[in-house]
């Protein structure tokens, strides 16, 4: 009997063993994630991977909620976390609560959502109320236009100071965990001994508790721009480039199929 693992098994990790986490969007790259991660992040970044959308922004809830039943339907072993869209939480308590629940009611762990201490009581109100809530700081896709970029953060003492500041505020709230992205190492590594909650890095710190990177940047599926702090592990698309170019050839050249790939006029 499998058994998934829950939140407080990943929070049971810290200063014991790394999490390891990716993000996934459908059942054929999730089935494959299940066996070596601890959770599978169904990232808005979906909105760029999957969708070829220009920043996260415009992914729906109902979007992220499909996508989430999908990586359900491919997982048994790993937490499922839903990244919560921008403009389906930053209105009221009340209204990060109905996209929470409905994230969860699609088979969803728990979520993650965008912000420091601007999103305590947010937090607070949803970790409350059953939904355990993975925050995400330092880099914050979700501002990219009053950031005017994708700008790494903590580079000075005030960001580092400020940043510190969100990190306490949102484990003050209950966040069982903080996503660092684009953060000065040293900034993460203080954070991730600073804070009882799990930090998870991406451009952050090998002192994060945990590590997760968007799973199309690391396979080399995403095309050749990628952000520094991505590591190939796979060239993906140079391998689906042979196989397709295979493909087309031998179906030009009448090569394939082959008599074992058709069926034969059955006899009686
Ligand atoms: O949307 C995403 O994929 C993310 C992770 C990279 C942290 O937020
Ligand atoms: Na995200």
């Amino acid at each position: 009997d499998v058994r998934r693992m829950t939140v407080p098994q990943l929070l049971a990790c810290k200063g014991h063993r790394k999490v390891v986490a990716l993000t996934a969007h459908n059942v054929s790259t999730a089935r494959i994630l299940d066996d070596y991660v601890d959770f599978i992040l169904i990232g808005d970044s979906t909105a760029m991977v999957a969708y070829g959308l220009p920043n996260t922004l415009s992914i729906t809830l109902e979007q992220i909620a499909q996508h989430t039943a999908a990586v359900v339907r491919g997982t048994q072993r790993a937490c499922v976390i839903a990244d919560m869209p921008f403009g389906s939480y930053q209105e009221s308590p009340a209204q990060a609560f109905r996209s929470a629940a409905y994230l969860l009611e699609h088979g969803a762990d728990a979520i993650k959502l965008e912000g420091g201490s601007v999103m305590a009581t947010t937090v607070e109100y949803l970790v409350s109320r059953g939904i355990p809530v993975l925050a995400h700081i330092g880099l914050m896709p979700q501002y990219v236009n009053t950031m005017g970029g994708y700008l790494a953060q903590g580079r000075t003492e005030e960001s580092a100071k400020r940043v510190m500041d969100d990190a306490k505020a949102l484990e003050a709230a209950g966040a069982f965990g903080i996503v660092l992205e684009g953060l000065a190492e040293a900034v993460a590594a203080n954070i991730s001994s600073a804070v009882s909650a799990l930090t998870i890095g991406i451009g952050a710190s090998v002192s994060c508790d945990g590590q997760i990177l968007v799973t199309e940047d690391m396979l080399g599926l995403s095309g050749s721009r990628v952000p520094k702090f991505v590591k190939r592990y796979a060239n993906l698309e140079n391998e689906m480039r042979q196989a397709v170019e295979r493909y087309a050839d031998e179906v030009r050249s009448s090569k394939f199929p082959e008599l074992q790939h058709c069926f034969a006029v059955k006899k009686d």
